[in-house]
């Protein structure tokens, strides 16, 4: 190639790669319109909802179970046995009703090329509350997580996860804003190949008002008096300065409750550190760092394994463990001797949103004796006690 050739086929090059850079840019604004389209569609949707069901006034509540996978349809199985033999009574006079999900499984998701197929959806919109085991999602890809497609689906906006450490005195609740910031649109981010990718996270005020409210309702509700805002928003300013800014102006009726601003760093640090950390109450965050922290937490209490979560909305509930479906487990054979205790906390969070509270509170006084007195130990292990063994020491305890 001489000098002129070169020179040529250079500018084609360059020409080319405009055309193609141009050709992303118009896709990806393109994207980004509907996207925002969507976004502000939610926004408005949010703002004129219905008020929320209340249990009280229904004369049957029907509980769906999905197994899930991995370790999930273990787990299930021996916290639905505890459930029953807890509850043998209101099952017996009907105003209980217990209904099995099938189809939420990654076979069938991915067979189906949906998070959760339509006909798995119809059923659990069937339910009043739903008792959830783990699902598996791939990385990468473009199935979407079954937990976020659930959220999102039947708007389950505060993730509610408790953690106690009693004998250090720590009672932590976490209200997790569960259906938008980073998890809102984190399958729908640009992708110019070879070069660059952008994700998105979205904070409405709907959003964010709905969450602090639950927050502070709680903690009136139960007497605290703290409750910490925990964003990053000295970097992410337009989303979280909005989640920190919305939370102040909700805390604002509830002047017996000091609302403290903090950062996210400097929160997981805090909560390792004895003597400072037992001071936290109530916490109210935005999806990823309660993702983020939820775990942390739940590390402290004694694993991911003994963490029940609450998935609330005004119409639906779903109720899981915070830890995984476990597949390393699954493929060393340690399946029967995964811990149900996640979701055997999930069920007594289930009774207390539902109203029966004095199931509720048989259920976590058992468990307790269980935890105390440890007559019966999940290791994980083979060493360890069985999923089963476990549960007939739950039920024991009853
Ligand atoms: C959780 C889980 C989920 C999440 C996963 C399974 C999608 O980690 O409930 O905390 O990221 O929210
Ligand atoms: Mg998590």
């Amino acid at each position: 190639m001489n000098k002129i050739e070169k020179e040529i086929s250079n500018a084609v090059t360059g020409a080319a790669d405009k055309i193609a850079e141009n050709a992303h840019i118009a896709e990806a604004t393109a994207h980004f319109e509907k996207l925002l389209r969507e976004q502000l569609a939610r926004a408005e949707k949010m703002a004129n909802a219905e008020p929320p069901k209340d249990f009280k006034t229904l004369d049957k509540i029907t509980v769906g179970f999905c197994g899930g996978d991995g370790i999930g349809p273990i787990i299930m199985k021996e916290a639905r046995r505890v459930l029953e033999a807890l509850l043998a009574g209101e099952l017996a006079k009907g105003r209980l009703i217990f209904k099995d999900i099938e189809g939420l499984t990654i076979e069938n998701r991915m067979a189906k090329g949906k998070a959760i197929p339509d006909d798995v959806l119809a059923e659990i919109k069937t339910c009043d509350v739903i008792l959830k085991g783990p699902t598996e999602t791939p990385k990468g890809g473009t199935l979407e997580s079954a937990n976020v497609s659930m959220r999102r689906e039947l708007d389950l906006y505060a993730n509610v996860r408790p953690v106690t450490v009693p004998e250090e005195g720590i009672d932590w609740i976490f209200y997790r804003e569960n259906t938008e910031g980073e998890y809102a649109l984190g399958s729908k981010g640009i992708d110019v190949p070879g070069v660059l990718a952008m994700d998105f996270k979205v904070t409405t005020d709907c959003g964010t008002q709905r969450i602090a409210r639950a927050a502070f309702e709680y903690a009136r509700k139960n007497g605290k008096t703290n409750v910490a805002i925990v964003t990053k928003a000295n970097i992410m300013k337009k989303t979280d300065g909005k989640f920190s800014k919305i939370c102040h102006e909700v805390a604002a009726d509830y002047p017996e409750i000091t609302a403290e601003d903090w950062y996210i760093d400097i929160m997981t640090a805090n909560l390792i550190k004895e003597g400072r950390r037992n001071q936290f109450q109530v916490f109210v965050l935005p999806n990823l760092y309660g993702d983020i922290i939820t775990d942390e937490a739940a590390e402290i209490q004694g694993g991911v394994g003994t963490a029940g979560s609450a998935n609330i909305g005004d119409h639906y509930a779903m109720f899981e463990a915070i830890h995984g479906s476990a597949p390393r487990m699954m493929e060393e054979g340690r399946g029967e001797y995964a811990n149900p205790s996640s979701l055997i906390k999930a069920s007594e969070l289930l009774l207390r949103h539902i109203g029966m509270i004095e199931a509720a509170d048989r259920l976590a006084a058992a468990m307790a004796a269980c935890d105390k007195e440890k007559a019966v130990v999940i290791t994980n292990h083979k060493d360890g006690a069985t999923c089963k063994e476990f549960a007939d020491y739950v039920i024991s305890k009853l």
